[in-house]
């Protein structure tokens, strides 16, 4: 049970870099420098969820926690998927800017969801 401390730092670590480089992206496409758009810089955000999902897979290995059988789980799981697809919405810049702006508050709205069922597993 000792890498359950370091494996849940390091998920933390990536959960709240997740959030802080989504919304730096959306505040640097707002003010019209979506530099972050060229390598290497739009693969830190990349880097960053895979480390998110592997250390995700570390917690269900060592903590015995199961989508599908502990619900706070599940709703993490199809959340995680709905806030993917609303960013892709968010970043797409052939959209015009009230969808971008919808979609990514819909992406926000599931990303604060998803960190309450991870601090306070109601379910
Ligand atoms: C954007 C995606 C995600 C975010 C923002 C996120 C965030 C978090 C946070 C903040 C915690 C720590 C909660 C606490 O204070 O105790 C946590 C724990 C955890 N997360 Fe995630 N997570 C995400 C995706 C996932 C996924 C996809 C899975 C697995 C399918 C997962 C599995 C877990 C597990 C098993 C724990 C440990 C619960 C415990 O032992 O207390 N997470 N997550």
């Amino acid at each position: 049970m000792q890498w359950y401390p370091i494996f849940k730092h390091i998920h933390m670590l990536a959960a709240y870099l997740t959030a802080l480089l989504f919304i730096l992206r959306l505040i640097m496409d707002a003010f019209g420098r979506p530099g972050w758009r060229r390598p290497p810089l739009r693969w830190i955000p990349h880097a960053n969820d895979s480390v998110l999902l592997a250390s995700a897979i570390a917690l269900l290995f060592v903590t015995g926690w199961m989508p599908f059988v502990h619900h706070w789980l599940t709703v993490k799981v199809l959340l995680l998927v709905g806030y993917i697809v609303a960013g892709v919405f968010a970043m797409r810049q052939q959209l015009s800017k009230p969808v971008r702006m919808a979609a990514a508050a819909v992406a926000l709205a599931q990303l604060l969801v998803i960190f309450h069922m991870a601090m306070a597993k109601p379910f």
